[in-house]
């Protein structure tokens, strides 16, 4: 059999306003509760796979340098549950690079995993509708299922095996806000795999259940503020639903510290910025990096004072990015 020609795909990134912080069932990486993220145009992954039937194992290529061992198996089995679905035995060569701020520190699961599986399965012949495509994302991460679509996106938890999903909001909103990104200490990578972080902290926090009572009250109040195009509401419940997935973490055994003296000091000027009428809400995902939901006229002043404070390393402001699609060659 010959090679099967290869195919490219890009997805954004995407920071989530409502966050997913734990599992229903991590065999299938199904959320314990649904959750609602912006797409970042401004972080991109492009991933070109390759279907070789001269291969004797997938060769991964992330960044320019071959996976570690640890992401290279957690691509393969990606690429088994599409080598199931597509009926395509083979063994891939896959390319995927990161069109993020220079020396970030960001990952992106969500933005990988979602051009992976555009990509794998379009090279496997098969063309899955963007809910499928979803679903089969959530499969290599949680967040990626949500990187399938573009703006403001809604992941449903589901109640059954296969029904968690993401798919996109309408709201006024989507042209008018913008995302500030205050990279914290540059590249250091990771503490602790937020896999392991949601179980230990499902396992062990004393704040856990109430956490998963607050998710739907927040989603339901985020959406409410999406389709009235209440960027102030919508902010205050980013802020505040961020804050309560940390304590949530904080209070695991031990406990999960992802702040540095940096994110505190941007959260206080946001809030300081805040109270001299800058539209800016602060979100943190499993690491020290601040995000700042802001609107188009307040981005640029909100990212020169979030330039000076000590320990930002970079800021990069981002448009909503849209959805994950082939790139035509
Ligand atoms: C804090 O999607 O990376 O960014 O499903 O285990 O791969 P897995 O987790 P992942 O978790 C994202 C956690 C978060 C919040 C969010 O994006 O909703």
């Amino acid at each position: 059999m010959a090679v099967a020609p290869a195919v490219t795909a890009r997805a954004c990134a995407n920071i989530a306003l409502v966050k997913y912080w734990g599992k229903r069932d991590a065999s299938l990486n199904l959320p314990a509760a649904g959750s609602l993220s912006l797409a970042l145009g401004a972080l991109v992954t492009e991933t070109t796979v390759a279907f070789d039937p001269e291969l004797a194992n997938d060769v991964i290529d992330l960044d320019g340098q071959p996976a570690r061992a640890d992401a290279a198996m957690r691509v393969t089995a990606f690429l088994d549950l599409v080598r199931a679905q597509t009926g395509v035995q083979i063994r891939a060569r896959v390319t995927s690079k990161n069109e993020f701020p220079t020396a970030s520190g960001l990952a992106s699961s969500a933005s990988g995993f979602a051009a992976l599986a555009l990509a794998a399965t379009k090279a496997g012949g098969l063309d899955l509708a963007p809910r499928e495509l979803s679903i089969l994302a959530r499969r290599g991460s949680g967040s990626a299922a949500r990187s399938v679509f573009g703006g403001f996106v809604r992941m449903h938890a589901g109640v059954a095996s296969e029904d968690a999903f993401a798919e996109p909001v309408e709201t006024p909103l989507a042209q008018r806000v913008r995302m500030v990104i205050a990279v914290i200490g540059g590249g250091v990578p990771k503490q602790y795999a937020s896999r392991d972080a949601m179980e230990h902290t499902a396992r062990t926090s004393p704040l856990y259940r109430a956490w998963l009572e607050l998710v739907p009250r927040d989603l339901e109040a985020a959406e409410g503020a999406l389709a009235r195009g209440d960027l102030e509401q919508l902010g205050t419940i980013a802020e505040a639903n961020a804050l309560a997935m940390h304590a949530t973490a904080l209070a695991a055994r031990p406990g999960l510290v992802y702040w540095r003296p940096a994110t505190l000091a941007v959260i206080g000027q946001v809030r300081g910025l805040r109270e001299c009428g800058v539209a800016a809400w602060a979100t943190i995902d499993a690491g020290p990096h601040v995000k700042v939901l802001t609107s188009e006229e307040d981005a640029p002043t909100l990212a020169m004072q979030l330039r000076d404070i000590d320990g930002v390393t970079a800021v990069t402001i981002s448009a909503p990015g849209g959805p994950a699609a082939v790139v035509e060659t």
